[in-house]
């Protein structure tokens, strides 16, 4: 029987959540970061920088970043630094459990002094990973753990691995406002039944569907989203990549970012309130 185990993962201490059938996906402490994310019988799905500095303090660039109290420079906490902290300190390791035909690992963070020095909120975070098949599915609870209440932002930034970014579309968005990162924030609406890339692409979807669907040739993604109103669409094209420290001169190429996200209608939490956003993504080779 194949078992979820704490391993290494450049450098770093990470779980690597192993399913009966194969799938697996690594989840880095660091970050509680779902770095690697393998369906059965399947080929890696998620984008990852080797030039990542996999270290405390720093992003990982690609798989999963927790974004976490605050989305960009949203004005919710915004004391916080862009994109949140919840990425760059360490997270710890709570249950895992494998069934016949999947398994999950939760990861864990609780506001201590190290988050309070970013943003005074009280929180536990708890991240759970489940790979079975051709799905990974990652639900984010956030507790308010404190005696006041706040609002927050929030995404898991998921970076997919593309074989090359020109040739791949988002399907599902047609209809939609968003609002264009690249254009100063303008309101726009989406005339095209799918979104391609052929230059920075930056952009926040608000009340997105609950799927939208990533072609790339025969390899698809299924991506689904609740609690999560948002989803942002993400290439840095050539300029931006090459100002990216921690990205290779070409990795533009062979990612693309659709994160859920939750940035127009951010989240209130009371004393003892919770929050749930998922994400899922099931990998389709098509015939
Ligand atoms: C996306 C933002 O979510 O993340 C972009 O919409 C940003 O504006 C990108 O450039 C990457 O951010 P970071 O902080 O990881 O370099």
């Amino acid at each position: 029987m194949p078992e979820t185990s704490l391993i290494d993962f450049h450098g770093l201490p990470a779980l690597r959540i192993l399913a009966p059938d194969g799938a697996q996906a690594i989840v880095t402490l660091l970050g509680g970061h779902v770095a690697s994310w393998i369906p059965a019988g399947g080929t890696e799905q998620l984008y990852l920088s080797e030039r990542s500095a996999f270290e405390a303090g720093k992003a990982i660039r690609g798989g999963v970043p927790v974004i976490f109290p605050r989305f960009g420079t949203e004005p919710e906490a915004a004391q916080a630094p862009r994109h949140g902290f919840a990425r760059l300190v360490p997270w710890t390791a709570g249950a895992t459990r494998t069934g016949s035909d999947f398994a999950l690992g939760t990861v864990r963070l609780e506001s201590s002094a190290q988050t309070q020095g970013y943003w005074p909120g009280a929180f536990s975070l708890e991240l759970t990973v489940c790979v079975a098949g051709s799905r990974l599915d990652m639900e984010l609870e956030v507790t308010n753990s404190g005696a006041d209440a706040y609002r927050f932002t929030a995404a898991l930034h998921t970076y997919l691995n593309v074989a090359e970014v020109e040739d791949t579309r988002v399907e599902g968005l047609r209809g939609r406002q968003y609002r264009d990162q690249t254009a100063g924030g303008e309101l726009r609406d989406e005339r095209h039944d799918a979104v391609v890339v052929g230059d920075e692409v930056d952009r926040v979807y608000f009340d997105a569907p609950s799927s939208v669907l990533v072609r790339c040739g025969r390899r698809n993604v299924h991506v689904e989203q609740s609690g999560f109103s948002d989803l942002v669409v993400w290439n840095p094209w050539e300029a931006k990549c090459a100002s990216l420290a921690d990205m290779p001169a070409n990795g533009f190429r062979h990612m693309l970012c659709t994160e859920a996200a939750r940035v127009g209608n951010p989240i209130r939490l009371a004393p003892g309130e919770q929050w749930v956003g998922r994400q899922s993504l099931t990998a389709l080779t098509l015939p």
